[in-house]
């Protein structure tokens, strides 16, 4: 991203906070704001709205409007209506253009998409949009209405974070009858008609997407008169997914007496700092609550991780793995951080005041991790454990 902004800036791309300007300079005008979720599930489309008065006060011939926020099924007619009520200028076009970004790898994203979908009220708008993505590469092209686009969206991250939570439940099933869900992952995949990816089993999904879509899918359900039981299976077993690894450290840990645990990796996932949704967050907390005093590692996230507890005594932080685990007692990884894969696994045994791993992202190879003289706790790869 640095390189691109690097290379373009003040070329092809500028930056201004006029948007009165820069609605009347454009050819298509994308909507990207935020869409926060209430409390009830709900989603605030308010920075939608805004933008599209905005839009409409500035429409100063005929444009096309990409509304790209993830929203919920038929506001793009909404705010359809809103520019055709609120606008003096009534050509112009909205297209609903969701996007499938990964962070951490959203460029790669943007330029190779498995598919661009493209819903709009019109075929007109619809090619000229995928006229647009001419120089992305795409797979396939979907053209199809406002609410098939939308619902696309809000379906496919919602079968991702199914297949997350299946893959946690065959796990924790796994552990109890000597099954390796890695192996069991590995030839469900195999399978074209499953797919490999989205199998990985560990401490359940975080970020700002999936948890967010879910819940906002089971709302746009219910407010349809349907009870979308399947999706609120998926939440309840996400979030026990978390409480599940702390049984395993108390399991791990029962014949010994441990006051310092190292945790290696904050983040929802490595190559991001975000800690929206975090599994780690309530893990330390219940760690916290539990008396454990906490040495935290992560190679990008310490400051923000650090106000997020600034009023707790019993949690320290750190950027250098061995500094943090040095002195600990055990250690827990929940973040698959690179740093934590290559860490060097002599060191970390003499650091460690006992020589116990509890692996939430399941990076480690048990021969390997056994030869070493390590006591490795993964998920699901065969060891029973506590209140299951
Ligand atoms: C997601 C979607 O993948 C993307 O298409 C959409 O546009 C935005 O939401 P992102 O939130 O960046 O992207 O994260 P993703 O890579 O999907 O991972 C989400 C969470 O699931 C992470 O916490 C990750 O650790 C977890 N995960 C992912 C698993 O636990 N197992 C897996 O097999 C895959």
């Amino acid at each position: 991203m640095d390189r691109l902004i690097k290379k373009n800036l003040n070329k092809r791309l500028h930056f201004t906070t006029n948007i009165d300007l820069s609605v009347q300079k454009a050819d298509v005008v994308f909507i990207t704001v935020g869409t926060p979720i209430r409390s009830n599930g709900d989603i605030d489309i308010g920075y939608v709205e805004s933008a599209a008065y905005k839009i409409a006060n500035n429409l100063n011939g005929y444009k096309i409007i990409v509304l790209k926020s993830t929203v919920p099924v038929g506001t793009a007619k909404h705010i359809y209506r809103i520019i055709q009520s609120k606008s003096r200028v009534t050509e112009f076009d909205l297209v609903s253009n969701p996007e499938f970004l990964r962070e951490g790898s959203a460029v790669h994203d943007c330029l190779y998409m498995d598919r661009l979908v493209i819903g709009a009220s019109n075929k007109i708008a619809s090619r000229r949009l995928e006229q647009l993505y001419q120089s992305f590469y795409f797979k396939e092209v979907i053209h199809t209405n406002f609410e098939t686009a939308e619902m696309i969206k809000y379906a496919s991250n919602t079968f991702l974070a199914t297949k997350i939570s299946f893959i946690n439940g065959i796990a924790r099933i796994c552990d109890q009858v000597g099954a390796d869900v890695e192996m069991v992952a590995k030839g469900m995949g195999l399978d074209d008609r499953i797919g490999k990816k989205f199998l990985k089993a560990g401490i359940g999904f975080g970020g700002s997407c999936l948890p967010k879509d879910t819940k906002a899918l089971i709302r746009i359900a219910e407010t349809n008169g349907y009870d979308f039981s399947l999706l609120k299976a998926v939440i309840k077993t996400n979030l026990e997914q978390y409480k599940y690894i702390i049984e395993k450290l108390l399991l791990a840990t029962r014949e010994i007496e441990v006051k310092t645990i190292g945790i290696l990796g904050l983040t929802f996932k490595p190559n991001t700092n975000d800690l929206r949704n975090a599994p780690s967050i309530p893990i330390i907390k219940k760690l916290l609550k539990l008396g454990f005093v906490i040495k935290a590692y992560d190679p990008v996230s310490i400051k923000e991780v650090k106000r997020k507890f600034s009023h707790e005594s019993n949690i320290s932080f750190f950027c250098d793995i061995y500094k943090t685990i040095d002195k600990c007692d055990v250690c827990m990884i929940l973040t698959e951080w690179d740093e934590i894969r290559r860490i060097d696994l002599k060191r970390m045994l003499q650091l460690l005041n006992y020589p116990i791993i509890v692996d939430g992202r399941n990076i480690f190879d048990i021969n390997k991790m056994e030869s070493f003289g390590f006591s490795y706790y993964p998920i699901g790869r065969g060891q029973p454990t506590l209140g299951m």
